[in-house]
C-alpha cells in the first residue's frame, strides 16, 4: 500500500471512531492486549514476551498461566547468545523463528529484542541484551527485527532508553551526557527504527533527563519520532506510566501495566475524563490511534492476507541448534585438550549443577515454556552413546526453585521488584554442609576418572529481571569446587554458562580449557556437545568484555551503578572496551575474543576511499585458514583518530564480517565504512562532526589482537 492510500484509510477509520473506542485502543485491557472495536472489525493488539521465545499464555486478568498443553514453544538462544555468533544470518534466522512462532501463537507484537547497553556485568538482565558495543548491537538487531517482522508481526525493541540496571528500576534516574546518549545508548534504537523499520518500541522504567521514559516528550516525541521518523507504536513498559497529562502529551501510544484495574490506567478512564473536561485535547489521542491503525495495516490486521505462522516445527529447532552452536565461545585451549576424541573416550566424569539444570523457565518476563530443553548432560550422553561411561555428580549446591507456583512474581513487581529471586543468597549451615559434601564427592570421582567436564556458572536466580548481582563472583562456592577439582585432575574442561561475565581469577591459570556460553536455547546441550566433541568448530566471540572484577568496570570505578535514586553514567562514552583499552586496564578476556580449533592469518590490507563518495572507505584484506580444520573467523574493524581534538577511545568497532574457510582456503574480505565510522558527537555543536585528520584503521581477531593496521587521511 502506498503512503497516501494508507493515510486515507487510517483517516477514514479514525473519523468513524468514538472517543471511548479510541481510548480502548490505547491502553491494556488485559495483561497482554488492548481493546478492539468490533463494530468496525478492528481487532485488539495481542502481545507476548520475548525475547527467547513466545511466553506461555496468561489469563487475561490474572498473572496465572492458563496451563494448557498448547502453548509450548521453541526456546531460542538469548540475545547475548545471538550477539556472540557475530553472524547477521543467524540473527535473521532467529528473528524469523521468533516471528513465525509469535504469529503461530496468534500474537501481533512480540516484546523483543532487548538491546540495552550492557554497562555493568552486574545488571540482572544482561542476558536479554546484546552487547556493550553500539555497532555490534545495531548490526545484529537489524536483521533480527527484519526476521521477526517478515511474519506480519511487530517487533518491540526495548527498553528505550538507558535502562542499564534493575536496582530500583522504576524510580532510578539515569544521568548521561548527550555525547554518550548519541554515541553509545541511542544507535541500536536508531538503527532499529531507521534500518529495520521496527513497528514497535517499548519505553524504559527509569527516568532520563528528569522524566519517566514512558511518558517523556523529549524521548518519545522529539528523539524517536521527530528526529528519527518513527511512525509505529510506542508501548510503555508494564507499569511505566505515572501521569495522565504527561503521557497523553508524549509520543507514547499504548499504556500497559501489571495490575488488573484496566479502567483505572492513566490512559483509560482518567484520560477520558480529562478530555471531556477539556484539559487534554482529543487530537493527542487521535495521533496515537493513527500510529496504531497504520501499524495494523502494515501487519495486514485490517485488510486480510496476513501470514499465519507456526510454532514448534522441526525447522525451527534445527535453526536454533545452528545458532546455539555458533554462540559458544572457546576462551582457552592449552595443549589442544579440546576437542575431545569420542572414540577414545571410554569414561567421562561430568560435574556441576549447570550440566543438568533447565534454564528456560526462569529469568523473569523472558521465561519460556519450552517444548523441551536438552541439558549438557543429556547432550553428552546422547551423542557419546553406550561406549562411553558417563558419570554425573552435582558438585555444588544450587537451590532449586519451586517453578510450579500458581501466581507469577510479576503481579507484585511494581512494589516488590522480583520477590522470587530475593532469597537466592540464603546460605544457612545446612546449605554449606551439603555444598561441602557435594564438592568432596566430585573431587573423589575426579581423582579416579581420566577426563572431566565441569559445568559451572550462573542460572536465572542470578541472571534475572528485577534484581542486580552484588558482585561478579560465582555463587554456590563454585570457585572452591573448580580449584579442588583442578588440583586432582588436570584434564578438566571448564564450561561456564552465564548470561554475564563472571570472575575466573582464582583458577583460570590452572585450567587448560575454558568454554563460555550464555543461555543458548532448547538445543543448548547438543550445541555445547557439538563443540566439545569437535563436530562444530567454535566460532563465537565475546560480545562483552570479561573484566577481572566488577570493580575494574567503568560503571563502578568511574560512574555509579546500583544507586537507588540516580545512576550517574559519569564514564560517558568510555563503556566496556572503550574504557579498558583507553585507560590500560587488563581484562580477563577482551571484547571480541574467542578461539577456534583452527588458526587464521590476516594479510594484504588495502585502504581506499570510494571514488564517488570520498567519506566512504573500503577496507580490504585476505584471511587464510592456516590450520587443518574448516572453521569461521570474525574479522573486526576498529577505527581511531589519534589526533582528534577531543579525548577519544583508543579504538572503536566500526565493522565486522564472519568468514567460513576450508583448511588452507583464503578469501578476500571487503568492508565498507560509512562516514559515521569517522565522526563523533560534538557536545558544543549538538551534532555528529568529522574532523579532517589521519585515521587509524585496525583489523583484528579481537579488540586486543590487531593483525593489520593502516592510516588514512580523510
Ligand atoms: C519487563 C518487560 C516485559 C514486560 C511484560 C516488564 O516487567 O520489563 O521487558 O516485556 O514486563 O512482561
Amino acid at each position: 500500500m502506498n503512503k497516501d492510500s494508507l493515510k486515507d484509510r487510517v483517516e477514514d477509520i479514525l473519523s468513524q471512531l468514538t472517543l471511548e473506542e479510541k481510548i480502548g485502543m490505547i491502553h491494556g485491557n488485559g495483561l497482554f492486549r488492548t481493546e478492539g472495536v468490533k463494530r468496525l472489525n478492528i481487532p485488539p493488539i495481542k502481545m507476548s514476551d520475548g525475547p527467547m521465545g513466545v511466553r506461555a499464555e496468561f489469563k487475561n486478568d490474572e498473572w496465572m498461566n492458563i496451563g494448557n498443553s498448547d502453548d509450548y514453544v521453541t526456546y531460542l538462544p538469548s540475545n547475548m547468545a545471538i550477539a556472540s555468533t557475530w553472524n547477521r544470518e543467524k540473527a535473521k534466522e532467529s528473528g524469523e523463528v521468533l516471528g513465525e512462532e509469535a504469529r503461530g501463537r496468534g500474537k501481533d507484537m512480540i516484546l523483543a529484542p532487548g538491546i540495552n547497553i550492557v554497562r555493568s556485568p552486574l545488571c540482572g538482565r544482561n542476558f536479554e541484551y546484546m552487547s556493550e558495543d553500539p555497532c555490534l548491537i545495531s548490526e545484529m538487531c537489524v536483521p533480527l527485527i527484519e526476521g521477526i517482522q517478515e511474519s506480519d508481526v511487530s517487533a518491540c525493541v526495548k527498553h528505550f532508553a538507558v535502562n542499564t540496571q534493575e536496582t530500583m528500576r522504576l524510580e532510578v534516574e539515569s544521568i548521561v551526557d548527550d555525547q554518550a546518549l548519541n554515541e553509545i545508548y541511542y544507535p541500536g534504537f536508531k538503527a532499529a527504527v531507521q534500518k529495520a523499520h521496527t513497528h514497535g518500541v517499548m519505553g524504559a522504567y527509569n527516568l532520563l533527563k528528569g522524566e519517566n521514559c514512558c511518558q517523556s516528550k523529549y524521548l518519545l516525541s522529539d528523539v524517536l519520532r521527530d528526529q528519527w521518523g518513527f511512525d509505529g507504536i510506542a508501548v510503555s513498559d508494564w507499569g511505566g506510566v505515572h501521569d495522565t497529562k504527561k503521557v497523553a502529551e508524549s509520543g507514547l501510544d499504548i499504556e500497559m501495566s501489571v495490575t488488573y484495574n484496566f479502567d483505572e490506567y492513566f490512559m483509560a478512564q482518567p484520560l477520558l475524563e480529562a478530555v471531556k473536561k477539556g484539559e487534554i485535547k482529543e487530537e493527542v489521542i487521535d495521533e496515537k490511534v493513527r500510529h496504531i491503525l497504520a501499524t495494523m495495516y502494515r501487519l495486514h490486521m485490517l485488510d486480510g492476507g496476513r501470514k499465519s505462522g507456526c510454532y514448534n516445527t522441526p525447522e525451527h529447532r534445527a535453526k536454533v541448534l545452528e545458532t546455539a552452536s555458533e554462540a559458544v565461545v572457546l576462551l582457552k585451549n592449552e595443549e589442544e585438550i579440546l576437542p575431545l576424541n569420542s572414540e577414545k573416550l571410554d569414561e567421562l566424569l561430568v560435574i556441576g549443577d549447570n550440566a543438568e539444570r533447565i534454564h528456560s523457565n526462569g529469568g523473569g518476563s523472558a521465561e519460556i515454556k519450552a517444548l523441551y530443553e536438552i541439558s549438557p548432560l543429556m547432550g553428552l550422553k546422547s551423542q557419546l552413546g553406550g561406549n562411553t561411561e558417563v558419570v554425573y555428580t552435582r558438585g555444588y549446591n544450587a537451590l532449586k526453585k519451586d517453578m510450579n507456583k500458581e501466581l507469577n512474581w510479576q503481579e507484585t513487581s511494581l512494589e516488590e521488584g522480583n520477590a522470587d529471586a530475593k532469597d537466592r543468597d540464603k546460605n544457612d549451615e545446612s546449605v554449606k554442609v551439603e555444598s561441602k559434601r557435594l564438592r568432596e564427592e566430585a573431587v573423589e570421582l575426579a581423582k579416579k576418572m581420566k577426563q572431566v567436564v565441569l559445568f559451572i556458572g550462573l542460572n536465572h536466580d542470578y541472571d534475572v529481571e528485577g534484581l542486580d548481582k552484588k558482585d561478579m563472583k560465582l555463587p554456590y562456592e563454585q570457585d572452591e569446587l573448580v580449584k579442588s577439582v583442578l588440583a586432582v585432575n588436570k584434564n578438566t574442561i571448564i564450561v561456564v554458562m552465564a548470561g554475564a561475565p563472571v570472575e575466573m581469577g582464582e583458577w583460570i591459570d590452572q585450567a587448560k580449557a575454558v568454554v563460555w556460553s550464555s543461555y543458548i536455547g532448547m538445543e543448548g546441550g547438543n550445541a555445547i556437545t557439538n563443540v566439545l566433541l569437535g563436530k562444530v568448530n567454535p566460532s563465537g566471540k565475546l560480545p562483552v568484555t570479561f573484566p577481572k572484577t566488577y570493580l575494574d568496570c567503568p560503571a563502578h570505578c568511574v560512574g555509579d551503578f546500583g544507586g537507588e535514586k540516580v545512576a550517574d553514567h559519569k564514564e560517558g562514552i568510555f563503556v566496556g572496551y572503550r574504557y579498558y583499552d583507553t585507560f590500560n586496564v587488563e581484562p580477563q578476556f577482551c571484547f571480541g575474543y574467542g578461539l577456534s580449533y583452527t588458526t587464521f592469518a590476516y594479510e594484504n590490507l588495502e585502504l581506499k576511499k570510494k571514488k564517488d563518495v570520498p567519506t566512504k572507505v573500503l577496507v580490504s584484506f585476505d584471511i587464510r585458514n592456516t590450520g587443518d580444520r574448516a572453521g569461521a573467523e570474525v574479522a573486526q574493524i576498529y577505527v581511531a583518530n589519534p589526533q582528534c581534538t577531543q579525548k577519544r577511545p583508543k579504538k572503536e568497532l566500526k565493522g565486522f564480517e564472519k568468514v567460513y574457510l576450508e583448511p588452507g582456503q583464503a578469501k578476500r574480505v571487503v568492508i565498507e565504512l560509512e562516514e559515521n565510522a569517522f565522526s563523533y558527537y560534538s557536545m558544543s555543536e549538538s551534532k555528529f562532526v568529522t574532523e579532517e585528520s589521519e585515521f587509524q584503521i585496525m583489523v583484528g581477531s579481537s579488540s586486543r589482537d590487531i593483525q593489520l593496521e593502516g592510516m588514512l587521511q580523510l
